[in-house]
């Protein structure tokens, strides 16, 4: 699923949402830049309850987690348990037609920070790529039939004590490895060569020379610029290797064993600073590896398909009863690809629940029933739950205690309408390939304390329901390509993030009927603004805030008393640190005075320049 195809049109729309909602700009890559990491970490503040920000009083994940575990907690439901090997297709015979069980790449993950960006790039290339821990035993590797191993690079050096290692039957099996940086320092280590500590740390771009006529090199100019990023270097290579590229500071940048297939190579092919990056790992994988490019969201979606069938199905015959299938939407892509993707298995069988507390943006409730409803004839109980999460929410300014009484009333609506539809045998999740990562990876405790209540944890004897998670291998861009092949529309799919508790959480104060209309139209003229500049797709989100102040103005000949709104625009990777997006200056005078203009009550907008930390995304 690569920007080639992400850049093709989708197909057809599903409905005719507002023109600009349909904005074909791109998608940003959402590649990190090679410092941010460190940034990230050195900013990273204490919230106001003194833990890291971001790691601990709010959920990360927007608004499909948090909406999911409401549901999870309203019906009872156990956290879930992952098999040691389940792959897509996995449980789907290889025939005619069919995606069946992809061809594999494994990336063992030695620390970097490129790792999953590895598994990215490998599946842009449509094959599919799992990312193990670096210490994954053989067994566990050989169970997944990789056609080739990539080790990832890492911040130790090779000849420190306890330094991670692979299984040593990663160089023994017979399957083409290639090592990167730190991999590439391993491979020469392991098998007989030198690496010591390097007099002058290589960091930044560097041009490389390849001197060799290495199929990992094929298609390409002798010279290239590439990004490095190591302290330690070869200084001898193993026996049965030889040096196949060289940089002005080190003569063994690169190096192969053709008969062995293990290459290593010191730079990132992985980053966009390596501009050729990505034609060294397609000649890797589906050249030397000779991986099929099976890995498309055609693909995946038919092997999924047939899976979800045959396990309802099985269960149904099992117990006697009808398979019953729950899904809750709450606006978000993941829930809704996830909704899509069973609907198409188990059609009927499937009920999804979305509760509408009023807190959406103006016309997503909309979008939403047109979508499911009309446009894919699915079965939706739309819960209109709006006068009671206000009669709730009415004299509460804390925003804290306003979350506690979102979730608690989301609870409450889900467990009558879950009792309203019997038995239900299955609760289908959007959980997502970062997310199952993350649950097993113990550096991501902060993650993992953030969706503890959804993600990880035991299961418990009398669990009643069964979870699907159908989009637990998909990285977010994937499943967005899928949810287009779905016929999902555009404007659902590129959605941005948007917090569980809604509008509530951008009214400072009292959230009433009328605040939550003047921050809507508010909202909306944003949104429409920034995607008719082109820009709704490289900001991580845009949006406005209801301030609780008011400031006197002249319209006409009279002067006004109104309130004052506040625009937010950011670019994230991830939502744990943020930028204010430099917006346009004409960009940002139209949406003001737009809104001046077109939203009652409203005299005067300001822009937010603050940066996460030490603010966060979110006002509240
Ligand atoms: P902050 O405001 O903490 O937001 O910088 C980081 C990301 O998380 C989203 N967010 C939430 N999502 N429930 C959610 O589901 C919440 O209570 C919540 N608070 C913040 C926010 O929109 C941003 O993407």
């Amino acid at each position: 699923m690569s920007q080639a195809e992400e850049q093709q049109p989708g197909p057809a729309r599903a409905q005719a949402d507002d023109a600009r909602l349909d904005d074909d700009a791109r998608l940003d890559d959402d590649e990190p830049r090679p410092d941010d990491h460190e940034r990230a970490t050195r900013r990273r503040g204490k919230t106001v309850h003194g833990e890291l920000a971001n790691a601990g009083h709010r959920v990360l994940a927007p608004d499909d987690a948090e909406v999911e575990a409401y549901l999870e907690v309203a019906l009872d439901a156990g956290a879930p348990q992952r098999p040691d090997v389940d792959r897509p297709g996995g449980a789907v015979p290889r025939g005619e037609g069919s995606g069946g069980e992809p061809d594999t790449v494994v990336v063992l993950d030695f620390g970097s920070q490129y790792a999953q960006l590895i598994a990215r790039r490998v599946r842009e290339l449509h094959v599919y790529s799992e990312l193990l821990p670096f210490d994954t035993p053989w067994p566990e590797i050989a169970k997944r039939r990789p056609r080739a191993i990539i080790l990832s690079g890492g911040p130790s050096s090779v000849y420190e004590e306890g330094a991670p290692r692979p299984d040593p039957a990663v160089w023994s099996a017979g399957i083409p490895v290639l090592g990167i940086c730190y991999g590439l320092h391993l491979m020469a280590r392991e098998l007989g060569g030198d690496v010591v500590s390097f007099a002058k740390r290589e960091y930044g771009p560097a041009t490389i020379t390849f001197t060799d006529d290495s199929p990992l090199f094929a298609g390409l100019d002798r010279e290239q610029p590439v990004w490095m990023s190591h302290g330690d270097s070869i200084v001898a290579p193993p026996p049965g290797f030889r040096p196949t590229a060289q940089t002005a500071s080190t003569p063994f940048a690169a190096m192969a064993d053709p008969a062995r297939r293990l290459y290593g190579i010191q730079f990132h092919p992985e980053v966009g600073h390596t501009p050729r990056g990505r034609d060294i790992l397609r000649n890797f994988v589906l050249g030397i590896a000779g991986a099929r490019p099976t890995w498309t969201a055609a693909n995946f979606i038919e092997s999924t398909v047939n899976e979800i069938r045959s396990r309802v199905d099985a269960q149904a015959r099992e117990s006697g009863g009808t398979g019953l299938v729950l899904c809750a939407l709450s606006g978000g892509v993941d829930s809704a690809v996830a909704a899509g993707l069973v609907h198409r298995a188990v059609g009927d069988r499937l009920t999804c629940v979305y509760v509408d507390h009023g807190l959406m943006r103006k016309k997503e409730s909309e979008l939403l029933r047109a979508t499911f409803e009309k446009n894919l004839g699915m079965r939706l109980v739309m819960v209109d739950a709006r006068e009671r999460f206000l009669a709730r929410l009415a004299g509460i300014t804390d925003p804290e205690s306003k979350r506690k009484i979102i979730g608690d009333e989301f609870i409450r609506v889900f467990e009558e309408e879950a009792a309203k539809l019997g038995r239900i045998d299955f609760l289908t999740q959007g959980t997502l390939y970062p997310d199952v990562i993350e649950s097993t990876t113990p550096e991501t405790k902060a993650a993992q304390k953030i969706k503890t209540h959804h993600n990880v944890g035991g299961l418990p004897d009398d669990l009643r329901f069964t979870l699907i998670e159908p989009l637990r291998y998909l990285f977010k861009d994937e499943v967005r390509l899928v949810g287009l092949e779905l016929g999902l529309p555009e404007a659902m799919v590129f959605r941005q993030p948007f917090p569980g508790p809604g509008l509530a959480i951008r009214i400072i104060g009292e959230v009433t009927a009328e605040r939550l209309d003047t921050l809507r139209e508010a909202d909306w003229i944003v949104i429409d603004e920034i995607k008719a500049a082109g820009l709704y797709r490289s900001l991580w989100q845009s949006f406005a805030i209801l301030t609780p102040v008011r400031s006197v103005g002249v319209m006409g000949d009279g002067r006004t008393y109104a309130n004052v709104v506040a625009i937010r625009a950011v670019t994230s990777e991830d939502g744990m640190t943020a930028d204010w997006a430099k917006l346009p200056y004409d960009v940002l005078g139209t949406i003001s005075s737009r809104i001046v203009n077109e939203v009652p009550g409203v005299n005067r907008v300001v822009y937010d320049i603050s940066s996460k930390p030490p603010a966060t995304i979110e006002w509240e």
